[in-house]
């Protein structure tokens, strides 16, 4: 190993950013955008040492970046990627993972490097058309493609799905032994060393990052650990901290011992589709999403390839089972249907989809031999006519946030019957107003009753709003986004509370029959409001069951100056 440069020329620091280039292996550089000082990562993750951004560079006849690093670091970042290469020789860009820390500056090597091939899954792929909206020429790859880029340094891909998005890949370079897996193994560690010699140094931040990001997705560790496991490699080069390489197999063992422990707790739900078939993938990643809002856990199966025992283990596992209708040609997929079957029970919840690839299962006949056996429908069949849409994907994922709350109402209740009878009538005692957020986001559309909501700011001008995990429009409050938070009226909020309160089946329309007109921000104001607010969602701050929402107040306006907002008393503060 040759580091090229601990702190070179082209890479001063700039306040506590630096940069380090470093050969670790044949032709194989990386470049570790080193971030001493960051102390929040994502908003809950709590950094102590600051972090690192790890791309990589192979310069074999082919040439290949893998992952480019975060925005604060263009000029930093770009300086030095520019010395070792000329951009516009640049052969593929391979993207990992899609989250801007790793892609914050695609767009500018796109702008440098227009004759790219970009390589991801398709997921990814999607993202980042969305991303950089510039056309750009795109390779789409699935676990096990290989990627040749000569002097024997052949790539294969490796799908890594929810590691920590559903977007990842790893990639497998045979003869150097490297395994780039962007977030997975890593750590926010930031310091000199490019390898984990001195494993006591960062052993908490190793356990800490687990904990945080792979986790929840703990069945996805262990798939992903499945598929590394038949891969001879030498060195792990994660996407954040330093790469590991002194310690491997103990740092694998981690892993997967702490997934096994995670996902023994697990509620679980089983997720058959065809990953190449219609528009399963991206239908059951919807489904999956809203899934795991409510901290179920899902595991993701392809029915053209799935092995009858594991299907049959994971079916005698799972709480809840969705599948996807394949291809009515896939023999392999239809083995597997009628294993899943054979070994489902009448305690499941169950939930069919379409998934429009024009020579789809018929969904009813199985609907019914599930209703046979007796298990319960926690969503209606989901059918599709057409390509989908935001709205298509809007209703997947309300129809897995429907079966998620299905799969953990007792563990509700019992939340609900775990406070002592003093302490919830005191808490009883908070009172508060009562709202309706609404939020537009594309095409997708969705309301929300709220009560625990507070001015938070006086300048700029700031609310904040507790909305539950599992609220399907929580996907519709991430920072950027727009909503309306409209104020009900002391004497005439009843029937609004009412029908905002309704259960409303996936992809139902929530204002059907009620009166709104739009905003200036796009989200729809509800004229029998008393007042409203225009809000920009900020900041969000995870607090155990629910998000808190911070957002700036941009315009507002009261329709009746002298009427009074509707005040919520409750007796009991273990509920709404
Ligand atoms: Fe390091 Fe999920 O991004």
């Amino acid at each position: 190993m040759v580091v090229l440069t601990a702190r070179s020329e082209n890479t001063k620091p700039q306040g506590r950013l630096t940069m380090q280039t470093v050969e670790i292996g044949s032709e194989t550089l990386c470049l570790r955008s080193l971030d001493w000082d960051r102390d929040r990562f994502d908003i809950e993750f709590g950094l102590q040492n600051g972090t690192t951004y790890n791309s990589f560079l192979v310069q074999a006849e082919k040439t290949a970046l893998i992952d480019t690093s975060h925005r604060k670091f263009q000029e930093l970042y770009l300086d030095a990627l520019t010395g070792l290469i000329d951009l516009s020789t640049l052969d593929y860009l391979i993207i990992s993972h899609t989250e801007p820390d790793h892609s914050g500056l695609v767009k500018e090597v796109l702008q440098l490097a227009p004759q790219v091939t970009v390589v991801g899954a398709k997921v990814a792929i999607q993202f980042l058309q969305n991303m950089v909206h510039q056309p750009f020429q795109s390779l789409i790859v699935k676990n096990g493609d290989r990627l040749n880029l000569g002097n024997g340094h052949e790539l294969e891909f490796v799908s890594a799905p929810n590691l920590h998005w559903p977007d990842t890949i790893f990639t497998y370079d045979a003869k150097t032994r490297i395994l780039f897996t962007c977030d997975a193994f890593g750590m926010h560690y930031c310091n000199d060393y490019t390898f984990d010699e001195d494993p006591e140094l960062i052993e908490a931040d190793f356990k800490y990052y687990y904990d945080c990001l792979m986790a929840p997705n703990a069945r996805s560790v262990l798939s992903a650990i499945k598929r590394i496991d038949k891969l001879d490699v030498g060195i792990i080069a994660t996407g954040h901290g330093p790469l590991l390489q002194h310690h491997l197999s103990n740092w694998v063992n981690c892993y997967q011992q702490w997934s096994q422990e995670q996902a023994k707790t697990d509620t679980l739900v089983a997720l058959f589709y065809s990953e190449d078939y219609g528009y399963s993938d991206q239908l059951a990643r919807a489904i999956a999403h809203g899934i795991q809002r409510n901290g179920v856990a899902v595991e993701l199966v392809d029915l053209s390839d799935a092995e009858p025992h594991e299907v049959r283990e994971l079916v005698n596992q799972a709480a809840g089972l969705v599948i996807g209708m394949p291809s009515q040609s896939n023999q392999n997929a239809h083995a597997a249907l009628s294993t899943i079957l054979a070994a489902a029970h009448n305690k499941q919840a169950i939930g069919l989809f379409e998934t429009g690839g024009g020579e789809d299962e018929p969904i009813y006949p199985l609907r019914n031999k599930f209703q046979e056996i007796g298990l319960t429908e926690a969503f209606p069949p989901i059918l599709i006519k057409e390509p989908p849409t935001q709205i298509t994907e809007q209703m997947c994922d309300e129809a897995g946030t429907d079966i998620g709350q299905w799969l953990t109402r007792d563990r509700t209740i019992k939340q609900i019957k775990a406070l002592d009878n003093d302490l919830e009538r005191a808490l009883g005692r908070l009172s508060s107003g009562l709202y309706i957020m609404t939020a537009r986001k594309g095409d997708v559309k969705s309301a929300m009753l709220a009560s625990w909501v507070m001015q938070a700011s006086m300048n700029p001008l700031g609310v904040a709003v507790a909305v539950a995990k599992d609220r399907a429009i929580e996907s519709l409050l991430h920072v950027g986004d727009r909503f309306i938070l409209n104020v009900l009226e002391e004497d005439n909020y009843q029937s609004l509370m009412k029908h905002f309160l309704k259960r409303f089946s996936p992809g139902a329309d929530r204002f059907a029959g009620i009166k709104t007109y739009s905003a200036s921000n796009g989200c729809p104001i509800l004229a029998d409001a008393l007042a409203y607010m225009e809000c920009e969602v900020t900041m969000r701050m995870e607090c155990s069951d629910h998000w808190i929402i911070y957002s700036n107040v941009q315009t507002g306006r009261v329709a009746k100056i002298d009427a009074l907002t509707a005040v919520h008393h409750r007796k009991v503060g273990n509920h709404y």
